[in-house]
């Protein structure tokens, strides 16, 4: 087999990359041809963290893809990131390296069944985390993401009643810091599902100095033993503004990269996952690599689309949640 073939079915890319070629380079030059500009979410490999033009959490990403001038947004991220994109942004092309980059927690709410649920209660609001598809956003009163949902929830009157789905354990965790009777769809995250209590707790015995720094998508066991519970953005500042060296994360541990290249002088140790497997990497995040990056941008696909007819009901709660967090400055 020559390196062609073995690339191919290596399944870097569908389409034969010349091996000689430096892609870094490659996707600057495409960059600036089509007028695109590369949104990355901090769950990617770090070659594709280094060559965007933004690396954020759901909140970051939404908000510059509302507000970019660029013809072209090539999303590196999962499919419900780039419909959002889409969403807000309709009238530009938003390409996702790899379609097949979906979410298990999006996954986990059917939108026929969750239209049913919501049935069950006329009187809630229904407020989403982002991560679900643009259909169940088209279902929703205001979207939110985990940088932003106690704000959202606190910002609806005390008596408001509220549906929160999909992600049961963000949703927990909002019911408890703000003191309010949610329902909840029983959703879940795959990856933020199976940290080790056990594991984080002789991980600390070993490392008594280490503050744990946890996302809200993970289950509450793991929250409760937290130094820090934030968004991955959150995460990132605690780290670098905090005088601690050392940290264990508790989230997807493609953010380590920013959290290494901007404190190369602390420790971060990601949390160790409850099954037998190494890493507790995002399968569906990294599906995305750098030579499908390059291959998107070059031919311009694959790219998302969203109904005309759900983009129109699904742009009014996700504009609430940006309208609601630029008010606070968030
Ligand atoms: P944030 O980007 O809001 O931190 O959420 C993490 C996540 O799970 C994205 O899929
Ligand atoms: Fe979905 Fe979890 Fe992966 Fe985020 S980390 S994209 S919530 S499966």
């Amino acid at each position: 087999m020559d390196i062609f073939e073995e690339i191919k079915l290596k399944g870097y890319a569908e389409e034969y990359i010349d091996p000689t070629l430096d892609l870094f380079d490659e996707i600057e030059k495409l960059k600036k041809e089509k007028n695109a500009v590369i949104l990355a979410h901090y769950y990617q490999d770090p070659d594709i963290q280094d060559i965007a033009d933004y690396i954020g959490d759901s909140l970051g990403l939404s908000q510059e893809a509302a507000k970019t001038s660029a013809d072209i947004i090539v999303f590196a991220g999962v499919h419900f990131m780039a419909e959002t994109a889409k969403i807000l942004s309709p009238t530009k092309k938003v390409l996702l390296p790899d379609a097949k980059a979906g979410c298990s927690l999006a996954d986990s709410c059917p939108p026929h069944l969750f239209k049913k649920f919501k049935e069950q209660y006329p009187d809630h609001l229904v407020i989403t985390y982002v991560n679900c598809t643009a259909e169940l956003k088209a279902m929703s009163d205001i979207v939110c993401t985990s940088s932003n949902a106690i704000a959202i929830v606190e910002s609806l009157p005390i008596d408001q009643k509220i549906i929160f789905g999909p992600d049961k354990n963000l949703g927990a965790y909002v019911a408890k810091k703000t003191g309010r009777d949610l329902v909840l769809w029983n959703g879940a995250c795959m990856v933020h599902e199976i940290f080790s209590r056990e594991k984080i707790t002789k991980l600390k015995e070993r490392h008594p100095g280490a503050k744990l720094l946890a996302h809200p998508e993970c289950e509450d066991v793991i929250l409760q033993m937290a130094d820090y519970i934030g968004s991955t953005t959150g995460i990132l500042k605690y780290a670098t503004n905090h005088p601690d060296k050392e940290f264990i994360v508790a989230t997807e541990p493609g953010i380590i990269h920013q959290m290494q290249k901007d404190n190369p002088d602390k420790v971060f140790i990601p949390a160790p996952p409850n099954n037998n497997c190494a890493c507790n990497d995002c399968p569906h995040m990294k599906r995305n690599t750098l030579e499908k990056l390059y291959l998107c941008l070059k031919n311009e696909r694959p790219e998302i689309d969203v109904p005309a007819d759900i983009i129109e009901k699904a742009v009014i709660p996700i504009e609430r949640m940006l309208e609601i967090s630029a008010r606070l400055g968030l």
